[in-house]
């Protein structure tokens, strides 16, 4: 086989997409190995969760640096470059990253965000929403460029926003679909199947798999009169 691509997880929180990465990059067969969890807050839940893995994590913490973002990338940098990784996965990574690092790992950096970019950029995508009565919701993977949740899509998921939604409730399904969609994504990526032609990004060999638009089934029609079951 040829050489897996060596890719961080960057946390700051839960992990459960870190989980749903590592579970996948359990394959031998996948083609990206996880050579590093990498959180920018030591409480984050995810690394105890990625030690129990036999991971390797770092601590890098933001907090530290105070409004040097330079001096804070150049130090996770030193955690990459120091694990040999190629390829960089934001996973619930709650730093805005500079213009700099970002073109240093230019169409090597991946994000998962939980709305269906470019509607809902930021923070509180659930809420907005539920406050904007969008009859669809999701989640987006897509190769970071400068600007907050910009750059080319790789994929998406949809999910129904249901009419007694709460935040909590829409959140849960649309991470069901988020920890289905980042590992797919993730191996196109590090199986060199990603081309960049502007603001799109082309998948090689794509058949339907690219396209998880996952409405849930419609309810079962009421029963009438006399129906059984
Ligand atoms: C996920 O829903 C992810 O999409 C979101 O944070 C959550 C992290 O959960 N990311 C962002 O909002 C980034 N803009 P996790 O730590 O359980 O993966």
């Amino acid at each position: 086989m040829t050489q897996r691509a060596r890719t961080a997880i960057l946390i700051s929180g839960r992990g459960s997409n870190m989980a749903a990465l590592l579970a996948a990059a359990a394959d031998p067969a996948y083609p990206a190995e996880i050579a590093l969890v990498l959180s920018n807050r030591e409480d984050a839940a995810g690394l105890e969760l990625a030690r129990s893995h036999g991971i390797p994590t770092a601590v890098v913490e933001s907090r530290v640096f105070g409004r040097d973002r330079a001096a804070f990338e150049r130090a996770m940098e030193a955690e990459l470059h120091g694990h040999g990784v190629r390829l960089v996965a934001l996973a619930g990574f709650m730093r805005v990253l500079t213009e700099g690092f970002v073109a240093r790992w230019q169409d090597r950096l991946v994000n998962i965000h939980p709305s269906l970019l470019p509607a809902f950029p930021g923070l509180d995508t659930h809420a907005r929403a539920l406050a904007a009565g969008v009859r669809l919701h999701g989640c987006t993977v897509h190769l970071v460029r400068p600007g907050v949740d910009d750059g080319p899509i790789l994929a998406q998921a949809a999910v129904p926003v249901l009419p007694d939604d709460t935040e909590a409730t829409l959140a849960a399904r649309v991470l069901a679909q988020e920890h289905r969609l980042y590992p797919a994504a993730l191996a196109w990526l590090a199986a060199g199947r990603v081309r960049v032609e502007g603001a799109v990004a082309r998948i090689a060999a794509q058949t339907a798999e690219g396209v998880l638009a996952n409405p849930l089934p419609l309810p079962a029609p009421l029963p009438t009169s006399g129906a059984r079951g």
